[in-house]
């Protein structure tokens, strides 16, 4: 596997092949995103991977400083999947000048949920990841299912912008009893750890109930905010919406075409989480 940390040198280790599969990453990888690169291998093309903590989509509270930066520890990971290219590049590399050319997605998507409670959120994704495809221009790109609204707004944007790039999503994977893999998790302590589970289990329950009742949606929604509240979570929000759009569905429609979704924090730790229902 070859390392790259400066866009010429992407360019010339790129230069060999036409059709590539990438995966964006910030790095500190776990299981999940070695999933995302089996899944882009499939392809039987050669896999790029990115590892870039991003300013732009960090609000100033936020963890940019604190997120954890593991290159060497990532490559070896990146290479035992059977990732053939990471591209890493320094802040000054991607961003030379201040960035002050952005990509703003539909905001109907984009300041919703996620992007209603970290504003500028989305923008600062479809930025960088704009730029990350300028940059490799890859034939397929591959995402997590976890941050599901992420997928749809990356999606909705290559559409518009009529990008040849296949989207793919994967499933989220979890540890035991549920809690959904995230590099955030590391901020858990291991008692937090063990009830962070409580966040995957309100969502089962929260779907179990609507797809049996669908007319209950508003006060199950309530029902499970008020639960997280109950187990120590901050909830921003936990909700059933359209998996194609993120709406809220009317009052006909029943479950199976819809998506449990949920952002909270336990002590200083925001985890976000989803099933589709
Ligand atoms: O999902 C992530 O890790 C990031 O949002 C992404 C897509 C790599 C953009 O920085």
């Amino acid at each position: 596997m070859n390392l790259v940390q400066t866009l010429t040198d992407l360019r010339y280790a790129l230069a060999g092949h036409r059709n590539w599969a990438f995966v964006p990453t910030m790095g500190n990888l776990h299981a999940g995103h070695l999933a995302l690169v089996h899944h882009a291998k499939r392809h039987g093309l050669p896999v790029v991977a990115s590892i870039f903590v991003n300013r732009l989509q960090f609000a100033a509270h936020e963890d940019f400083d604190q997120y954890p930066r593991t290159l060497v520890a990532d490559c070896a990971l990146l290479a035992q999947a059977g990732c053939d290219l990471v591209f890493a590049p320094s802040e000054a590399d991607l961003y030379p000048q201040p960035q002050t050319c952005k990509v703003h997605p539909a905001p109907e998507l984009a300041d919703i949920l996620e992007g209603h409670f970290r504003p500028g959120f989305f923008v600062g994704v479809c930025t960088v990841v704009m730029k990350l495809f300028a940059c490799i221009q890859p034939a397929v790109a591959v995402f997590g299912k976890k941050d599901y609204q992420q997928l749809l707004v990356i999606r909705h944007m290559v559409a518009q912008l009529a990008l040849p790039i296949e989207i793919e999503g994967v499933d989220t994977l979890r540890a035991q009893e549920g809690l959904a893999l995230s590099s955030r998790n590391r901020y858990l302590s291991p008692t937090q750890l063990q009830h962070a589970t409580t966040l995957h289990q309100t969502l089962q329950t929260l779907s179990a109930r609507v797809v049996a009742h669908p007319n209950e949606l508003e006060m199950a929604q309530a029902d499970a905010l008020a639960h997280l509240t109950q187990q120590g979570w901050q909830p921003d929000y936990i909700c059933i919406r359209r998996r194609a759009n993120l709406q809220v569905p009317a009052a006909h429609e029943t479950a199976g075409t819809w998506v449990a979704l949920a952002a909270a924090r336990l002590g200083s730790t925001r985890l976000i989480d989803n099933i589709e229902c």
